[in-house]
């Protein structure tokens, strides 16, 4: 069983004093930091671009997770190894507009570990022939585009799937959920076989984010 990692979700930051937030998550226990990456085109909202991820490496020394919500990410995956990623996640649904298994070998060429993903309505089998070029693998447990949405616990069937397939495959695959993530919610997912949880919400809106986190962890 894989040690419980908290990535918390920038986007719900206050972007006022984001060096900060950044400190006080790192200071609580935060494992990777998770950048989500909006486009107004893949998905109907716009977050940041690269130049906000390199200042971000800038802060922390923390793996930066970063989730490309957008067209194209073949086209613009450079710019964000550039700014210091560690790792990338990009959409397997033909809306995303990129050769998935190039898009995949492009992010290994660049040094960072290669993440796919879908969303609540894509069925996993379109997941399945990309399966063994991934270091992680994300499970949307909202529809992708904003944060503070509740938790999908049909999702939860695919985390299952994925990790039947890593317990026979990849005993190192990292399975994320992302989405509605709250202390209840990630304890349904790591007992479905998460072991990465991405929050926003429930850790930049609580008072006591070293709490939340622990709480998230399983370890309050
Ligand atoms: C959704 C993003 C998530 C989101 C999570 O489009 O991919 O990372 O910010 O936010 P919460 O935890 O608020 O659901
Ligand atoms: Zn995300």
């Amino acid at each position: 069983m894989h040690r419980i990692l908290i990535a918390p979700s920038i986007l719900a930051a206050d972007f006022s004093r984001l060096a900060d937030e950044v400190r006080r998550v790192e200071e609580a226990g935060a494992d990777w930091i998770h950048c989500d990456i909006m486009d107004g085109h893949f998905v109907d909202n716009i977050s940041f671009g690269p130049g906000i991820v390199a200042i971000v490496r800038k802060l922390t020394n923390l793996p930066l997770d970063v989730h490309l919500m957008i067209e194209y990410a073949d086209h613009y995956l450079p710019r964000f190894i550039e700014a210091g990623a560690n790792s990338i996640t990009v959409h397997v649904e033909p809306e995303s507009k990129h050769d998935v298994a190039k898009t995949l070998e492009q992010i290994r060429g660049g040094g960072c570990r290669a993440g796919l993903t879908l969303n609540p309505a894509t069925p996993f089998a379109l997941l399945e022939p990309f399966l063994s070029q991934l270091d992680l693998l994300l499970i949307m447990t909202v529809h992708p585009g904003f944060g503070g949405q509740s938790f999908r616990s049909e999702q939860m069937e695919k985390v299952r799937r994925a990790r039947d397939w890593k317990t026979k495959n990849n005993p190192v695959l990292d399975i994320e959920v992302d989405g509605g993530i709250n202390p209840v919610t990630a304890r349904v997912s790591i007992e479905n076989g998460a072991n990465v949880l991405v929050a926003g919400t429930s850790i930049f809106r609580s008072d006591d984010y070293a709490k939340t986190i622990r709480d998230l962890r399983g370890s309050g």
